[in-house]
């Protein structure tokens, strides 16, 4: 007999908070097990969670530790310091997250089982790459979640540049989630129209969008709604097993060129995680801009490890 269908979220500050207050609310989990080293802010959020939705659906949101997140389907990963306004990059948060990240995948080790991980923790690349190491899990269950964030942000602005409802938009941001990010502008489809950029243009909106998460944290100390959101669509998508296009940070094996790093990439993912990593055909500038961020990765991974 299968348990229910249970999803486990690590670290219940802002982000991890309204993730599971979105999951809760879509009642695509039966259960939601909330886990923080502060026990009571666990138990707060899950009594505001459970009664938020309580004349929505019965999805049970609970307190707990380690054991309750034994047989979860998800596990969602928030547990970690987020950037202040000061931080000029995410990798400013590597050390101390590297520990709470290594604290957090012995725990998850331990308990074993086939959970599929989600990450957010920043730098999340590395920190993807470090739960994939401190796991022991197959790379297809350890994704990142950062690409479809800011894939959304470049819609954002693009719908707003070219006076079209947000939803005609698709555009992709794929590499490093940081200064390497790779708006892929070859790509970009107006209401299923290529659109060629010029170069100034490309400049301010590549600029746009790593202020934009900035902007945020400076105004109102931090982001939430949008990393939350975007990451629920992804879990709903994989639950659902849709079978479609996410970009999300996945070990690569391989793919274009690169192997055993964690990296913004358009995969395909369903109900066992990551499916197929889609390798698309970059520009010349878009492929210098991934590589740039691969190999950064690479050697920050290298001089934490
Ligand atoms: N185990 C469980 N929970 C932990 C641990 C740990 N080892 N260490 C810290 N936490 C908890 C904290 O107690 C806190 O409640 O993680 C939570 C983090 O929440 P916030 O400080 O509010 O941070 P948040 O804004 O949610 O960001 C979390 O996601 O996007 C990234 O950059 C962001 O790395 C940051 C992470």
């Amino acid at each position: 007999m299968r348990g229910k269908l249970k999803a486990s979220v690590i670290g219940t500050g802002n982000l991890g908070s309204c993730i599971a207050y979105e999951l809760a609310n879509r009642g695509i989990f039966e259960e939601i097990v909330l886990v923080d080293i502060i026990r009571g802010l666990a138990e707060g959020n899950a009594l505001d969670i459970g009664q938020a939705i309580a004349l929505r659906n019965n999805t049970e949101v609970y307190a707990g530790d380690y054991s309750d997140v034994e047989g979860s389907y998800i596990i969602v990963v928030t547990a970690g310091k987020p950037r202040t306004p000061e931080m000029k990059t995410r990798l400013e948060l590597l050390e101390v997250n590297k520990r709470i990240i290594s604290d957090v995948a012995q725990n998850l080790r331990r308990i074993g089982g086939d959970a599929i991980i989600v990450t957010l923790t920043n730098p999340v690349d590395i920190m993807n790459y470090l739960m994939w190491k401190y796991t022991g899990f197959p790379r297809e269950r350890i994704i990142g979640s950062a690409g479809m964030l800011d894939s959304a942000r470049l819609r954002y602005i693009l719908s707003r540049k070219f006076g079209v409802p947000v939803l005609d938009v698709e555009a992709y941001v794929i590499g490093e989630h940081g200064d390497a990010q790779v708006p892929v502008f070859s790509k970009v489809r107006v209401r299923g129209e290529a659109r060629i950029l010029g170069e100034a243009e490309k400049f301010e909106i590549m600029d746009e969008i790593r202020r934009s998460a900035l902007e945020i944290i400076s105004k109102k100390g931090a982001t939430i709604y949008a990393p939350a959101n975007n990451t629920v669509n992804m879990i709903e998508g994989i639950i659902r097993n849709e079978g479609k296009l996410y970009v999300c940070s996945a070990i690569l094996n391989g793919e274009y060129n690169l192997r055993d790093i964690s990296i913004g990439v358009p995969a395909i993912l369903g109900s066992d995680g990551v499916e197929e990593i889609v390798e698309w055909d970059l520009d010349e500038d878009e492929k210098k801009m991934f590589y740039s961020g691969a190999e950064s990765i690479r050697r920050t991974i290298e001089s934490i490890l």
